[in-house]
């Protein structure tokens, strides 16, 4: 099963600006990945998913990357207008990670201090 990056499409633009002209913080984000994932060489190695909510809502915007066999990162605080191509490259690292241990210094330098979690595995 192919690695995933999972959007948030119900966070906020801020934790005091849910909306823009009736989309969501999320629904953004998710807009400008599409169009980036769609021209992204390795689309055919990750899936973009969404889900309704990552239970971090008090700091929008949230994703997760998600792979078998390797840690799920958590990042949110995120920039919905700004925020996508570095998330595609942050992907790069993860698939090119084995065991999905991504180093935070690798990381785009916007990226580096939102990820707030690293979940182990099921083993
Ligand atoms: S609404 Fe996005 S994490 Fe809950």
């Amino acid at each position: 099963m192919p690695d995933q990056l999972i959007v948030c499409k119900s966070c906020g633009f801020s934790v005091d600006e849910e909306k823009r002209a009736g989309e969501t913080g999320g629904a953004h984000l998710l807009k400008l990945l599409e169009v980036l994932y769609a021209q992204w060489p390795r689309n055919d190695e990750l899936n973009l998913e969404t889900t309704g909510c990552l239970c971090i809502c008090e700091k929008p915007c949230a994703i997760a990357y998600v792979g078998t066999g390797k840690p799920t990162y958590l990042f949110a605080d995120l920039d919905a207008t700004t925020c996508a191509a570095d998330l595609l490259t942050a992907a790069e690292l993860y698939l090119d990670s084995k065991d999905g241990m991504v180093s935070a210094y690798t990381l785009p330098k916007e990226l580096q201090s939102r990820r707030i979690a690293r979940i182990p595995p099921a083993t």
